[in-house]
């Protein structure tokens, strides 16, 4: 077809088909492979691994592709204040009754997992790292470009992205607020932006110098062509990947991106104390109406894992975090090769249609 930019070049890329990092299990090694041998870039969604977990998925896509991918994991975090969690924990419990659960209890460990994850991402052979929610300490992006590894943060505003840049990262994705999953804003207690993809892809480059990536929404070709038209250099997808053969979330969460409309999804905290965008269900509505219902991020991560844990064994859509973006009615059952091939023929036609 024919499309490339500085970027793809750079990073040995014949697609500009980035395959967003889904934490959590969304991504596979299966995935990640297949997207790296078609010519995009496949990453590994580290965030909620274990160091041991890291050294697995990575050799996994090893031992299927000897193409370049990406690993992706949190950048710190500011420590958790003392909370009384007991509204929290009252809104939570009819849910963890409903599938037979104990009640939750308030969750302990609230370390930040940057300093055990990030030595297991270096040594993973990796040649790409990205973050969200903010920017990572000089020492750890000098042990990045020590080791050569390119270097790529996420931003929700100009702001962000020039933040990034100073911070010598080499390129930024900038999250428009389509965006399924979470919001990679720097403060989580902030008010949290909504720039759209259509402007704020623009606005990042006219600021920053380094490549810009445009995330959020992006679900086929005519969005990348219109990505490319934007100024960028590459596109990361997320929701499109969710719902592929290799795609690792349950069922019940791809089944819900399946039949959901354009005005499914919301932003919530509900989940994990962070502002994240997924599918209206009925866990996430009844806790939003709760006041302080709802613990920082990670402590409401760590309150609804086994809620939404058993949701996933028994397929109820009601109590699992169904992170998408707002292109859910684009999204296809395909394998990720033929994805990456629709992707491929359905960008070469939309800009084919401008000459
Ligand atoms: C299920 C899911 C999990 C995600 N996990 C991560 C993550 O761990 N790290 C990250 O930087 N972005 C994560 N994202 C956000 C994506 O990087 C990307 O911004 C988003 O998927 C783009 O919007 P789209 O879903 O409309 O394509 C996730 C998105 C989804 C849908």
């Amino acid at each position: 077809m024919g499309v490339t930019t500085g970027l793809m070049q750079r990073l040995g890329m014949t697609s500009p088909v980035m395959q967003a990092p889904l934490g959590g299990g969304g991504d596979t090694p299966a995935m990640t492979a297949a997207v790296s041998s078609a010519g995009g870039m496949g990453f590994v969604g580290a965030a909620y691994m274990t160091p041991e977990g890291i050294g697995a998925a990575t050799d996994a896509v090893r031992a299927r592709t000897n193409a370049a991918f990406g690993i992706n994991i949190f950048a710190p975090q500011r420590s958790v204040p003392v909370i009384d969690g007991r509204a929290a924990l009252d809104s939570a419990a009819p849910f963890f009754r409903e599938l037979g659960l104990d009640a939750p209890e308030m969750p302990g460990d609230a370390d930040d997992p940057f300093a055990r994850l990030f030595p297991a991402a270096l040594e993973s052979g990796a040649k790409l790292f990205s973050f969200t929610f903010g920017t990572l300490p000089a020492t750890a992006m000098a042990e990045l470009k020590q080791r050569d590894i390119f270097v790529i943060g996420t931003a929700t505003t100009v702001a962000e992205a020039v933040a990034l840049q100073d911070s010598g990262v080499d390129a930024i994705t900038a999250q428009g607020a389509e965006a399924g999953g979470h919001r990679g804003s720097f403060d989580p207690d902030g008010p949290g932006a909504l720039v759209g993809t259509m402007a704020l892809v623009p606005q990042v480059i006219d600021a920053v110098q380094v490549p810009v990536i445009a995330s959020g929404g992006i679900m086929d070709g005519r969005g990348i062509a219109a990505a490319l038209m934007l100024g960028a250099e590459a596109v990361q997808m997320g929701t499109a990947f969710l719902t592929t053969a290799e795609g690792g979330s349950p069922d019940a969460h791809k089944q819900a991106i399946m039949v959901s409309g354009d005005n499914a999804t919301r932003i919530t905290r509900a989940f994990s104390g962070r502002p994240a965008r997924g599918i209206a269900n009925r866990f996430m509505l009844e806790t939003e109406a709760g006041a302080d219902a709802i613990l920082p991020f990670p402590l409401q991560n760590h309150l609804t894992r086994a809620m939404r844990g058993a949701a996933a064994r028994v397929g109820k859509a009601e109590y699992l975090s169904l992170w998408a973006g707002q292109g859910t009615r684009m999204s296809r059952r395909l394998t990720t090769v033929e994805l990456m091939q629709a992707l491929d023929r359905e960008t070469a036609a939309a800009l084919g249609r401008f000459g």
